[in-house]
């Protein structure tokens, strides 16, 4: 396995480029079931998950070919064609790698009829159920099935029929499938209490410019005219908020500049005014936004929620820069039960963060102090570098696959800033 290992201390000041959303691709690829035509995807980030969604793709009988992947540039386009589905199922061995792989099952519940995707189970940061994906699907008229770990869907004959989904609780992934199941059903379909993130919103404008009829976006009511077929497009997956406000922290925790290039302000309302309010300086760039350190950082009290509120995906990020707070900050974690992994990290490294229930309350601390640290999921391992980033001495941070499945080419972008970052391999 490989570590990362950083020599803390380093002001960083320059550009970096912000990639695709990893959380919108791993939505749109499966959009290329739902049509015997070609889609293409500009801007792909180039992603461990992004890698394993396509290889269960090819398993479905969807080709996939990469274009123009030079080793130098960022994204990559990929068109995919699904001109008939060889296989309805997904396998618990790709699911239990990667849960975003239960978007399959919506798309090809709409196309196919059915599909058999292995229940994804739960991973570090909770149990992740899928029960609001599988009442969405109900909605429809599909007949549902729970066996030997994997769920059995089918639609009535005659495909899914449109229908009213009400979530009693916003879910992102259950909107997706909800959305991608809709398009193909017959007649209207009222999606209530949809997830208003951005990367539903980058769905809706895929599906739409594949000829889906789709009103509401942005708000948490979608309505859905299901068509009787959809064709192929050209989409470009929209930047990544979570990777530009991840390096934003990284700016303010190193007293340092970025500018993040293609990084789209209109998506970052609330982690950009958390920075803001934490003290940093948010100003606009040609094509992108600058953040930057403007002396200590303010304490903050921030509590999670579904968006437009602040994002549970910079919980860990935010609280590795409010470790170096000046004074004591509150953060509450409303979405998932097990997102404080990377707290006892911290710890080894000096922060001073008491863990109460869902709240966790961060007492600032001078410095911080580098250390082996390991990480446990995508965010936490995030948080361990920004520490690094900012403490006396060396930090080795190990188990950085998570890393890979969220950061394209974390190390090049930060020497690229000023950072003393490499990769070690384990052997
Ligand atoms: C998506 O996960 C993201 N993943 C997550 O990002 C993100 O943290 C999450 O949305 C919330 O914004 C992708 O887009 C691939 P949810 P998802 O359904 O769809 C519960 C990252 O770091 N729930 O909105 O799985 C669930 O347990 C990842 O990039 C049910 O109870 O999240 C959670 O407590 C981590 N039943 C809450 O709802 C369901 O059927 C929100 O989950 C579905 C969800």
């Amino acid at each position: 396995m490989d570590r990362i290992i950083i020599r803390g201390g380093k002001r960083l000041e320059g550009r970096i480029p912000i990639s695709g959303a990893k959380n919108a691709a791993l939505t749109l690829l499966p959009c290329a079931l739902l049509t015997d035509e070609p889609l293409t995807l500009r801007n792909l980030p180039r992603l461990a998950d992004v890698d394993s969604f396509g290889h269960l793709l090819n398993q479905l009988g969807v080709s996939t070919t990469v274009e123009g992947a030079k080793p130098d540039e960022f994204g990559r386009v990929m068109t995919l064609r699904a001109s008939n589905i060889a296989s309805t199922t997904a396998p618990y061995d790709i699911v239990r790698k990667m849960r975003a792989s239960i978007l399959v099952l919506g798309p090809l519940v709409a196309r196919t009829g059915e599909a058999t995707v292995s229940l994804p189970g739960g991973c570090a940061i909770g149990t992740r159920p899928v029960d609001l994906h599988l009442r969405a699907l109900e909605a429809l008229g599909a007949e549902i099935e729970i066996a030997a770990g994997y769920v059995k869907a089918k639609a009535p004959p005659g495909g899914l029929r449109g229908g009213t989904i009400s979530f009693p609780f916003v879910s992102v992934g259950a909107t997706e499938n909800a959305l991608m199941a809709a398009v193909l059903a017959n007649g209207t379909t009222v999606i209530e209490n949809a997830a208003r993130e951005p990367e539903i919103t980058d769905l809706a404008e895929c599906l739409i410019a594949m000829g889906a009829q789709i009103d509401g976006l942005r708000t948490d009511t979608l309505t859905i005219e299901g068509q009787p077929r959809l064709h192929g497009a050209t989409y470009a997956v929209m930047a990544d908020r979570i990777e530009a406000g991840s390096y934003a922290c990284a700016a303010i925790i190193t007293g340092g500049s970025l500018d993040l290039i293609g990084a789209r302000k209109d998506t970052m309302p609330s982690i950009l005014s958390g920075l803001a309010d934490a003290g940093g300086i948010v100003e606009d760039v040609p094509n992108g936004v600058r953040v930057r350190a403007d002396g200590g950082i303010r304490p903050l009290s921030i509590s999670t929620a579904p968006y437009p509120a602040f994002p549970t995906d910079m919980q860990a990020q935010f609280m590795a820069m409010l470790t170096l707070a000046e004074g004591t900050s509150l953060l509450t974690e409303t979405i998932f039960e097990n997102r404080y992994m990377h707290v006892p990290e911290l710890a080894r490294m000096g922060a001073d963060i008491e863990v109460r229930g869902r709240a966790a309350v961060v007492r600032g601390v001078d410095k911080l102090l580098g250390a082996p640290v390991m990480a446990t999921d995508l965010r936490a391992s995030m948080s361990l570098v920004l520490a690094g980033l900012a403490a006396e001495g060396e930090t080795q941070v190990g188990r950085v696959y998570h890393l890979d499945r969220g950061y394209e080419r974390l190390e090049e972008k930060l020497q690229a800033v000023g950072a003393d970052i490499e990769r070690a391999s384990d052997g």
